[in-house]
């Protein structure tokens, strides 16, 4: 519509413009007749009388001269006539003749206004006997011709006004008419009932195919209230037809440890990504493969190197893969530990890139990726795969099963690409990722990050409209999914209530009824900013003396990586700078800080989240931290005060925390004094704040808006594969 609107405006515009060329050329071109007729006119009135006049003339007779000429003006169209002699003199004229004009510049025909009249003035030559007299001037009316163009202008415009309307009207009954028939042939291809789709609409057609599987799969997202366990699974058995999933990720969910005595107990990890996965994996039921890393794992596995978990509920496989010593120094610690992890954590230590640990970690790729084939079940299975330790896995999967439906989740951050220049081997990790349908960020920083990244380093095309990079004519799509935890959460409402975890802490600790309690949760690793912490206790405690003697920061520190130096040295670091702040403010039984260098099981550690008064996740820098949402988790009294660094993904959803600067100690030290302070009310408004997020926000969420996309994609995977097979006449199994 809006077309044919701007077509007839353009059409109004073109013909007012050929009626004013028209109405231009029709006037010179009219006028040059009318002179052209004035002239032969006037040679006829005074050829007709040019005896007469020339004998009056000759004889001198002015009285009779003036009548002939006076004869002459009987004709409507001459207002005048004069006789003018070879000096240009007026020799006789006639009554009309303007007083006061005389014969100069009237030698030529010419256009003039003389007593107000515009007349035409039109000198004819006069012989006599022997010789020229002179010549009579005519002086024509002009007004006539005035009048004549004014009405030929007024015809020009009517007719071209009337051609303009007439061409509109036809214009908008030919697009009405055509639109009725465009858009009949729309819905019947969009209805599917045409039984062939007109070429004109294909793009059309593949926009609003596009539109609806996008508005389905936000639908599928956002409507239907809160994601459960149970949304997920319908979300898996609907979209994706109950297919089972596959997760690729380096540390297991369950591993079975030999305990001293000879018995097998299970631990929990101490993992982000554990915490997140293992929930959705019980929803979905699957295979997860892992690195088989505990003592007791070899011993409950089977023969196939697969275990049921969890243990007694038996939901999920997990299918485990052995390393050797030396491949676990090289891909594990080496290559994933001390490169990547440094490289995409900005904290200050530098990455190390061996080219041993880099064939360590490219051999161990192809194990894991070996693995996960041996799972998967068909040519389109969904493979989850997870972290920096399998940045060559989606690319390899994808050489094996072209179909695949392969989702990569970075878990941590993906810095700027001047920096992923440092990484020798960044082309082939980029390339590794690219054989992945989706690659997911936690934030939409980390995935600009990575896109441009693939446009500093590889021969790629960026989709930015699509939020896409298409290499060797492959498509990848770039996500950010802010990962969570699940909710209702599983420890959380397993653990006693608050007030009897307060209890059985402050006992472990030996802290008085009346203390107030501080607490930190980490892997010890030195992007998580425990120096940082421990000395923004020192700091608000020299700040605030009132709070010495009352006030302990416990400090849960699993042991991680120990193999790695930096690691081995921020453990005795953290130790020493513990030991040098309680020597500094301990007083009889009280000591600020309360070091426990140990790995705590989830039901440990949520009895810590519900009897502290604050939780300070002080990370320098961070994807998400899943530790400030488990704190959350644990808080449905709606007491406790959240102090979350700036640093972390978790920053940008849970903004009802104090959100500080771990490395500006001034800040982070009044921050813990004033979550000291804060009254039981601002405490709760907060919490319950962040609480309602985080029950919307969940894991489920997380895990369902992947797998959506998921569908999506294999849905027009499916598509675009079935229309190539027809084009090459193959056949495929349904
Ligand atoms: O959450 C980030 C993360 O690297 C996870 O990806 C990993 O599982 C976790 O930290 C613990 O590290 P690791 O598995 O090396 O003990």
């Amino acid at each position: 519509m809006k077309g044919t609107v701007r077509f007839l405006v353009l059409l109004v515009l073109g013909l007012a413009l050929l009626a004013m060329g028209a109405l231009h050329i029709v006037s010179s071109t009219f006028r040059e007749w009318f002179e052209r007729d004035l002239l032969l006119r006037a040679e006829l009135a005074v050829n007709g009388n040019r005896h007469g006049l020339a004998r009056q003339w000759e004889a001198g007779n002015l009285a009779a001269l003036t009548q002939r000429l006076t004869d002459i003006t009987r004709d409507e169209r001459i207002l005048a006539a004069a006789a003018c002699n070879n000096e240009g003199r007026l020799v006789a004229r006639t009554a009309e003749w303007p007083a006061g004009v005389d014969c100069e510049g009237f030698s030529e025909p010419r256009v003039s206004t003389l007593g107000g009249t515009r007349v035409h003035a039109t000198p004819v030559p006069l012989d006599g006997e022997s010789a020229r007299l002179g010549r009579v001037v005519l002086l024509h009316d002009l007004s006539f011709l005035e009048r004549r163009e004014a009405q030929t202008r007024e015809f020009l415009f009517t007719a071209f006004a009337v051609l303009a309307a007439a061409a509109a009207l036809i214009t908008i009954v030919a697009a009405r008419l055509s639109w009725l028939g465009w858009s009949a042939a729309l819905r019947r291809a969009l209805s599917g009932k045409s039984s062939s789709e007109p070429r004109e609409f294909q793009p059309l057609l593949r926009d609003v195919r596009d539109l609806v599987e996008r508005l389905t799969t936000e639908k599928e997202v956002e409507g239907q209230g809160r994601w459960t366990p149970e949304r997920l699974k319908q979300t898996l058995s609907r979209h994706l037809h109950g297919e089972r999933v596959v997760i690729l990720a380096n540390r297991e969910p369950y591993i079975h440890h030999r305990e001293p005595d000879g018995s097998i107990s299970v631990r929990h990890p101490a993992s982000g990504l554990v915490t997140a996965l293992e929930p959705v994996m019980r929803a979905c039921s699957g295979t997860w493969v892992a690195h088989g890393s505990g003592t007791a794992d070899r011993a409950t596995s089977d023969k196939h190197d697969r275990v049921r978990v969890p243990p007694g509920e038996e939901a999920y496989t997990v299918r485990r893969v052995w390393l050797t010593d030396e491949e676990e120094r090289g891909y594990y610690y080496g290559f994933s530990n001390e490169g990547m992890w440094p490289l995409c954590h900005v904290a200050h230590t530098r990455p190390t890139f061996r080219i041993d640990d880099w064939r360590h970690y490219q051999a161990i790729n192809q194990r894991f990726a070996d693995a996960v084939l041996d799972e998967v079940d068909g040519e389109d299975p969904i493979v989850l795969v997870q972290d920096y330790h399998f940045a060559l896995v989606p690319a390899l999967i994808r050489e094996r099963l072209p179909r695949a439906t392969i989702i990569m989740f970075w878990h941590i951050p993906w810095p700027n690409a001047e920096r992923i220049g440092i990484c020798p081997w960044s082309e082939q990790i980029l390339e590794g990722m690219l054989g992945a349908s989706v690659v997911g960020f936690h934030t939409q920083q980390h995935c600009n990050n990575f896109i441009d990244s693939i446009d500093r380093y590889l021969e790629a095309r960026i989709d930015r409209e699509q939020r896409a990079v298409v290499h060797h004519r492959r498509s990848t799509a770039v996500r950010a999914y802010p990962i969570s935890i699940d909710w209702p959460n599983r420890w959380a409402t397993e653990a006693p209530k608050p007030a009897e975890c307060r209890a059985q802490v402050f006992a472990e600790l030996g802290l008085p009824a009346d203390a107030k309690l501080g607490v930190g949760v980490d892997r010890l690793d030195y992007t998580k900013g425990i120096e940082e912490r421990l000395l923004a206790v020192e700091r608000m405690l020299e700040r605030f003396p009132e709070h010495r003697g009352r006030f302990t920061f416990a400090q849960l520190a699993a042991p991680s990586r120990t193999a790695i130096e930096r690691y081995s040295q921020l453990n005795q670091n953290v130790e020493k700078l513990a030991e040098r702040i309680n020597g500094k403010f301990a007083a009889g039984k009280w000591k600020p800080i309360a070091l426990l260098r140990a790995h705590h099981e989830p039901p440990a550690v949520f009895r810590y989240y519900r009897a502290a008064d604050l939780t300070y996740v002080s990370s320098l820098h961070d994807g998400m931290n899943l530790v400030a949402k488990e704190f959350v988790a644990a808080r449905e009294d709606e007491r406790g005060v959240l102090i979350l660094s700036s640093f972390t993904g978790a920053a940008r959803e849970l903004t009802e925390a104090l959100v500080v600067n771990p490395y500006d100690l001034e800040e982070a030290s009044s921050a813990i004094a004033t979550a000291l302070a804060m009254p039981a009310d601002e405490q709760a408004d907060r919490m319950r704040a962040m609480r309602a997020y985080l029950a919307e926000y969940n894991v489920y969420r997380w895990g369902g808006r992947m797998l959506a996309e998921a569908a999506r994609l294999r849905a027009r995977e499916r598509l675009t594969g079935r229309l190539t097979d027809r084009l090459l006449g193959l056949e495929r199994p349904a």
